[in-house]
């Protein structure tokens, strides 16, 4: 009696706290300003003029709003760094007035809430603004710090929280809107946007987009510089700078194949074109999903495809995340781990299965390591943030972690039923955001209760809630790996020498995955000796170079110090440079080192790299 009494009292508590806050519902989405469930923007019009003296985007954003509730409420904005002049709303004779409004204080992670409070319930607000130069979600870049080093290069990238940075929205995946945009730049420059870019637009510095398909505001993007334009095929196309245009074209011609593979698996491409955006090599990650136009590092064109899983995966987010979107950053496993299983699915279509399981097997090698050190709440796919910056929280749980659930899912249930289940899945949520508990329910309902007594609820359970990896998953493993383990025995324990290394038909992955093994207390000598064979030191591939500074890091072998010190400077990439700089930390020397090359490496970093390094060097 006294329980319930006492819960009672715990319920009408709560829901009085829901009620200030103004809120009926709990958002799911706890890193927006919005009251998205009050009222939604469903179109954005953007009309920005993109000035590279002042570092910054200038000019007013439209947004159509669509009302949920019949009370007239204040609208809140999210916004980053962003200087506001006027704002203006329309009213239901369709004329513009002019309307209050509040830029409240810049929280860290969160940026400041704009409030804009007309006197009525407005169709449509206007913004006039402009961005600063600190835009977390753009890099200014100098000519200087291109490769082509004629003209300079902007561009955005907004996931996960950084499209307020450049324009006040309700910047959440919770939310979706259609948009268009009018951009205008010196006319040497060639603006491209993830909307319907135009392969023959006339190059006049006058640019217009329209996205039909509507989007969450993370992937609204922009890349503005001497960029050109080369066709793969008559949907896919290069748009890069002219230096590496050609390179890139020949490195990633299977682009066309790996759509028409996905959609034999997954259902039709909906968006139109697909094109690829080559970036200067200081763009903060591998690749960004955003729609029509994938953003692509420069460092993965190795020359010999090696590294075109990053293609696959991006392409795959044109299903996991673009088409069902995760709704908020705790559910990022469900945009990152569906792509990491689709992308895998479409190198196994494409390039055959011992790649996809290789792929497979140094990821997994990769994850057991993270795991071993990242916080152990991190470790959980449905991912508990505390209020953290999302991006402070990234790790490779929820892309292998993610996948190595979904890969269990397909061995218990059988290639087809599991195959069946993500096209329907695909289908059922198209256009739209879920979260993790409803994609629970389901799965529950469209696999693991259609099919009884195969996966538990407990075992989807322990997946998802619980940290670190059930001891029942699987553990990919290559054929081809198994041999170079015993290589590395032999040729550790002296039975064999480094001429008798089979190296000549192996693969880029044979090659990590010897690197990634070779003990860290393998001598200098012998470190000396592979260098000398292999030439590791001056490879041009960006992961072998990566794997092979890490363990010379670890084991001590200083001859690649002046070779680090240049990839360093040049890349920017994350993934790339930050375990780099974490296991210098590791010794004072190394931390020494490392400070004097991040003073000259840093200036050319994304501000996202910045932070990251910033942290680990202090
Ligand atoms: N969407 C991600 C990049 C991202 C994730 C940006 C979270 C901000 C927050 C992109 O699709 C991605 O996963 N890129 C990877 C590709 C790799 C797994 C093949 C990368 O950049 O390394
Ligand atoms: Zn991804």
């Amino acid at each position: 009696m006294h329980y319930l009494r006492f819960a009672v009292l715990l319920l009408v508590l709560a829901a009085q706290s829901v009620w200030a806050k103004g809120n009926t519902t709990a958002l799911a989405d706890t890193y927006t300003y919005a009251n998205y469930d009050q009222v939604k923007a469903t179109h954005v019009h953007l009309d920005l003029s993109v000035d590279f003296d002042k570092k910054q985007l200038t000019g007013f954003a439209e947004l159509k709003l669509t009302w949920l509730t019949n009370k007239v409420t204040p609208i809140y904005l999210d916004t980053r760094d962003l200087v506001i002049k006027k704002i203006y709303a329309k009213n239901a004779q369709g004329q513009w007035q002019k309307a209050d409004y509040k830029l409240a204080e810049r929280d860290d992670v969160l940026g400041a809430k704009l409030t804009i409070t007309p006197h009525f319930k407005a169709s449509a607000l206007r913004i006039y603004y402009h961005s600063l130069p600190q835009a977390s979600g753009l890099q200014w870049l100098s000519p200087e710090q291109t490769a082509g080093k004629n003209q300079p290069f902007m561009f955005s990238q907004n996931q996960a929280i950084h499209a307020r940075s450049w324009i006040p929205i309700q910047d959440t995946p919770s939310v979706r809107v259609t948009y268009s945009a009018r951009i205008q730049t010196d006319p040497s420059l060639l603006a491209v946007m993830s909307a319907d870019n135009d392969p023959n637009t006339a190059r006049d510095g006058d640019y217009f987009f329209t996205m039909p398909q509507a989007i969450p505001p993370y992937l609204i993007a922009i890349g503005v510089g001497d960029l050109h334009f080369k066709a793969m095929s008559k949907q896919t196309g290069v748009y890069a700078e002219r230096y590496i245009l050609d390179a890139a074209v020949a490195e990633f011609n299977d682009t066309q194949a790996m759509i028409d593979e996905s959609e034999k698996l997954f259902g039709p491409y909906r968006w139109g074109r697909y094109d690829l955006l080559i970036l200067p090599p200081s763009f903060p990650f591998g690749g960004m999903e955003n729609p029509r136009l994938s953003f692509i590092t420069p460092t993965v064109i190795a020359g010999d495809k090696s590294l075109v899983n990053l293609i696959a995966h991006e392409l795959a987010h044109s299903w996991s995340g673009n088409l069902v979107t995760n709704e908020s950053w705790r559910d990022l496993w469900l945009n990152e781990g569906f792509t990491s299983y689709v992308e895998n699915r479409i190198m196994e279509a494409v390039f055959g299965r011992d790649r996809a399981i290789m792929e497979q097997a140094l990821d997994a090698q990769n994850l057991s390591y993270e795991i071993a050190e990242l916080p152990p709440g991190d470790t959980q796919l449905y991912i508990d943030l505390k209020g953290r910056d999302p991006d402070d929280a990234f790790s490779s749980v929820p892309y292998t972690k993610g996948q190595l659930f979904l890969i269990y899912l397909e061995e218990k249930f059988g290639r087809q039923r599991f195959d069946e289940f993500i096209l329907q899945y695909f289908n059922d949520h198209a256009f739209q955001s879920l979260g993790t508990k409803n994609f629970v329910i389901y799965l529950k309902k469209h696999l693991t209760h259609k099919y009884p007594n195969i996966v538990s609820d407990a075992e989807i359970n322990e997946w998802i809630y619980e940290q670190g990896l059930p001891s029942f998953a699987p553990k990919p493993t290559s054929d081809a790996f198994s041999k170079i383990d015993d290589l590395i025995a032999a040729y550790m324990a002296d039975e064999i020498n480094v001429a008798q290394l089979p190296t000549s038909q192996w693969t880029l992955h044979e090659w990590l995955h010897f690197i990634n093994n070779l003990p860290v207390t393998i001598s200098v000598e012998k470190m000396a000796e592979l260098d000398k064979a292999f030439n590791l030191t001056n490879t041009s591939n960006a992961e072998v170079a990566h794997a092979w500074y890490l363990l010379a890091i670890k084991a001590g072998y200083k001859a690649v110090y002046p070779a680090m010190e240049k990839y360093l400077i040049s890349i920017g990439r994350r993934k790339l440079i930050v375990p780099l700089y974490k296991q210098l930390a590791e010794t004072t020397q190394g931390m020494a080192w490392a400070k004097k090359v991040y003073l000259k490496a840093r200036p050319g970093y994304h501000g996202l790299a910045q932070g990251t390094v910033d942290a680990i060097l202090k």
